[in-house]
């Protein structure tokens, strides 16, 4: 057998590239071959090959995409395609289902793990947003598949909600996924998981007034103790994705008094330089994690070929 050989696609900002370089290392010294910064969207397809720069990424013995702010609908549907015939990380199935906020809380709640309530209703279902409101009093309207708190609005009254729903009529949405608006402490955890093991943990505060802990929305990382409920929660929401790498969102409900899991991203960011210099310092043992769920994968690897039968007709 030759030597493996995978392509890779991963982010190079905030610290990106210093990553892959140590990924790639890691990788060669096992054996395995590397093709970096493969931007799916410069690839075609073509009868029963997928091509990028004149390499046959169909022949690659795993895909590895983590890059979620330069991703396109069309690298998305390379992905996918390249999934069905080799082993990708994450596995597209779990990628999918947590690009996903209302199908992860759905999937979440029915294997007992506490998300925010939430209630998802056609777009015309005035009723029952109607309904919910009075029954919540807050509430946080998301589009499904946001990040970065864009898009994140709460509803604090029955005029809020009012005032927004013919916005939200005119943006063309399918439906509406609303949350119970949580009371908590405007922090949050958030905890990195590489196949089912806990890598490490920080904390994220809301800046200013703001109610949202994304960085993108003013809010500011710092190092925090992780207690041990919250890392069982975080490996427990990992598994039930299916995600193989994963980072999980925790913030503790002040009025339930219990910890609750808002989301689970596919492709969580690496510690920056400049977080790293607060003390939060678990890169390497997540490089060393992937390095490890990539050789495994590669070598046990059963390239998914659909058995004919031959048929003696
Ligand atoms: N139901 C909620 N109640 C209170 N705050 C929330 C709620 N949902 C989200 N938030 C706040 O908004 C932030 C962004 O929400 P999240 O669901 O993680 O979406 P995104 O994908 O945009 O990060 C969270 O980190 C949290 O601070
Ligand atoms: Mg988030």
């Amino acid at each position: 057998m030759g030597k493996k050989k995978i392509g890779m696609w991963l982010y190079q900002n905030g610290g990106g590239d210093i990553i892959q370089e140590k990924l790639i290392k890691q990788l060669n010294n096992k054996g395995i071959e590397v093709i970096p910064n493969i931007n799916l969207r410069d690839a075609t397809a073509e009868n029963s090959n997928i091509t990028w720069n004149d390499i046959k990424l169909d022949k690659l013995d795993l895909f590895f995409s983590y890059n979620a702010g330069e991703q396109t609908q069309y690298q998305m549907y390379l992905f996918k395609a390249l999934s069905n015939i080799l082993p990708t990380i994450n596995n597209f199935k779990a990628f999918e289902l947590t690009e996903d906020k209302f199908q992860t809380s759905l999937l979440l709640r029915k294997n007992n793990v506490k998300t925010a309530d939430y209630k998802l209703c056609h777009r015309d279902d005035t009723f029952h947003l109607n309904e919910i409101i009075k029954q919540w009093d807050k509430m946080v309207y998301k589009p499904t598949d946001g990040w970065g708190g864009v898009g994140l609005t709460k509803i604090e009254n029955q005029e809020t909600l009012d005032m927004l729903l013919p916005f939200l009529n005119q943006m063309d949405l399918r439906y509406f996924y609303v949350e119970k608006f949580i009371d908590y402490d405007n922090t949050d955890f958030r905890i990195d998981i590489v196949d089912g093991i806990f890598v490490g943990g920080y904390g994220r505060k809301a800046g200013g007034s703001d109610w949202r802990t994304n960085i993108t929305s003013g809010g500011s990382v710092f190092k925090r103790d992780i207690p041990k409920e919250v890392i069982k929660l975080a490996i427990k929401a990992a598994k039930i994705t299916g995600l193989e790498i994963a980072g999980v969102d925790i913030i503790y409900d002040r009025k339930k008094e219990e910890y609750l899991v808002l989301e689970v991203n596919g492709i969580p960011a690496f510690i920056t330089p400049e977080q790293e210099k607060i003390g939060i310092d678990y890169n390497d043992k997540k490089i060393e994690l992937i390095a490890n769920l990539i050789e495994r994968k590669v070598n046990n690897k059963t390239k998914k070929k659909v058995k004919v039968k031959k048929g003696n007709k």
